[in-house]
């Protein structure tokens, strides 16, 4: 289930400390103002552990470290994700300290002893209904008591014009694959919240 709330009735307040290397946008990752909400969710949580499904060109564990280097990271993509950042090198700088492991979200095994350790978790991988509910489940064992689970690229309507201010995503389809809004509002068994203005979505998992 989803219900839709702007970010001051969930008490965030956006932050812009990544805004050298996430703007202007790298396309597959945050559009603007994801960036500074998802910064502001981070900085919110503090959190000590960090885990991503889908790490792509590493923008989301990078803004992570940006604003808690102690904090440790951990992602998992199929691909190397040094072949998604290639393009974006210049724009993005350092590579972040992190856990990057090259693996399949439906594959790969995880020590038992990360179960219930991450603060945050955010599921950002492969975005077909399957994907999603793989990866959900999996993600709810990583994550620990009072932690956060998110997902990205949460659009409940047709174009990303339905989210996103400016002319070029006016008449933007959203692709088939972005099917993670549906497979949250229809298969999901918990009431999550996604953050208007954004494709962001989070939930508090309970103690
Ligand atoms: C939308 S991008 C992630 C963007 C990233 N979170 C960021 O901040 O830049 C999705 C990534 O998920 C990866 N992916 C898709 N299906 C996967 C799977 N089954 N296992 C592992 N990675 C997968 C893709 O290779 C791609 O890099």
């Amino acid at each position: 289930m989803i219900e839709v709330k702007n970010i001051e009735q969930i008490g965030i307040l956006p932050s812009n400390k990544c805004d050298s290397f996430t703007q202007p946008y790298v396309w597959g990752s945050f559009i603007k103002p994801e960036p500074s909400v998802f910064e502001g969710i981070i900085k919110n949580k503090n959190p000590k552990r960090y885990f991503e499904f889908g790490t792509g060109c590493g923008v989301s564990v990078q803004i992570v470290k940006t604003v808690y280097p102690e904090c440790e990271c951990f992602s998992i993509d199929k691909d190397d994700f040094r072949t998604h950042r290639d393009g974006h090198s210049k724009q993005l700088g350092e590579i972040p300290e992190a856990h990057f492991w090259k693996g399949n979200t439906y594959t790969k095994r995880f020590p038992k002893s990360l179960f219930e350790s991450f603060d945050i978790v955010l599921v950002d991988a492969g975005h077909w209904i399957a994907d999603c509910a793989n990866d959900t489940g999996r993600a709810m064992d990583l994550v620990k008591p009072g932690g956060l689970l998110m997902w990205h690229d949460v659009i409940l309507g047709d174009t990303y014009g339905d989210v996103f201010e400016g002319e070029k995503y006016k008449n933007l389809k959203v692709s088939k694959s972005i099917e993670v809004a549906k497979y949250l509002k229809d298969s999901f068994p918990l009431t999550v919240t996604l953050i208007k203005g954004t494709t962001l979505a989070i939930m508090e998992v309970k103690e």
